[in-house]
């Protein structure tokens, strides 16, 4: 339950003052009926909200898959550049739906998005980092050598990479798996093994799977399924 003046807020609706006078003059209806008390207790998970007629979801929980394209930041904000958040309607970054974890701006594929910062943040915490794979083109031919050396484990210039699956798809095409997510990981693994990566891509994060339909640059909500799976990835209750 909650303030209706803050829900609207919350929603993106208008300001306090904005919303106040809109459901004063009849402006906002709840279950079809229209009320006047902006102060009046609601059960946002339950009503069925309409502002100026049109119906408005008034959720506050959102959990989103996003096949993100080359060229747009990872972040929930950013003063000069396009982010990831450009591509959702403006109520997610409104209810504070947020990145969880980051890909760099030239890294398509597979993103999360959540309201939820707990599950954000044991999704990434280090003692529960869940796995990423990634697919990567690189400018050098891929053999058993590389396959070794990421199993071993790869010392970079600041951290000691833990050992990773790469597995050879094509001469210059490895799918990696990896257990942490690290500032330019794979990248900085490959360069470690003398290739430079050309694309990168993720394709999974956690039990989720990019969803094969969805175009890039497109996005949907999680299924039931997805979620209960992410949820158990992070040793979390629903
Ligand atoms: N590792 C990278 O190097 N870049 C990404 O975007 C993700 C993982």
């Amino acid at each position: 339950m909650l303030r209706l003046d803050r829900w609207l807020v919350t929603l993106g609706i208008g300001s306090r003052s904005e919303v106040q006078k809109l459901v004063k003059k009849g402006g906002v209806k709840l279950d079809g009926m229209p009320v006047k008390d902006p102060e009046m207790q609601v059960d946002e998970k339950s009503a069925m909200l309409t502002v100026n007629g049109a119906a408005v979801d008034g959720r506050l929980t959102r959990h989103v898959m996003l096949h993100k394209p080359a060229g747009l930041l990872t972040a929930a904000r950013d003063k000069k550049q396009p982010t990831v958040m450009d591509l959702l309607p403006a109520v997610y970054s409104a209810i504070g739906c947020m990145p969880v974890g980051r890909l760099d701006k030239d890294t398509t594929g597979l993103l999360f998005l959540t309201t939820d910062g707990e599950l954000n943040h044991r999704l990434l915490s280090p003692g529960r980092h869940v796995d990423k794979t990634y697919l990567a083109e690189v400018d050098g031919v891929l053999d058993a050598s590389h396959v070794a050396a990421f199993a071993e484990g790869l010392h970079l210039s600041d951290f000691d990479a833990q050992p990773a699956h790469l597995e050879i798809v094509a001469p210059h095409i490895g799918r990696v798996t990896v257990h942490e997510g690290k500032f330019h990981q794979i990248k900085r693994m490959f360069s470690a093994v003398g290739c430079e990566v050309t694309k990168l891509h993720r394709e999974t994060f956690g039990s989720l799977v990019l969803d094969p339909d969805l175009p890039e640059g497109e996005w949907r909500e999680l299924t039931g399924d997805e979620l209960a799976s992410l949820y158990s990835d992070a040793q979390m209750e629903r």
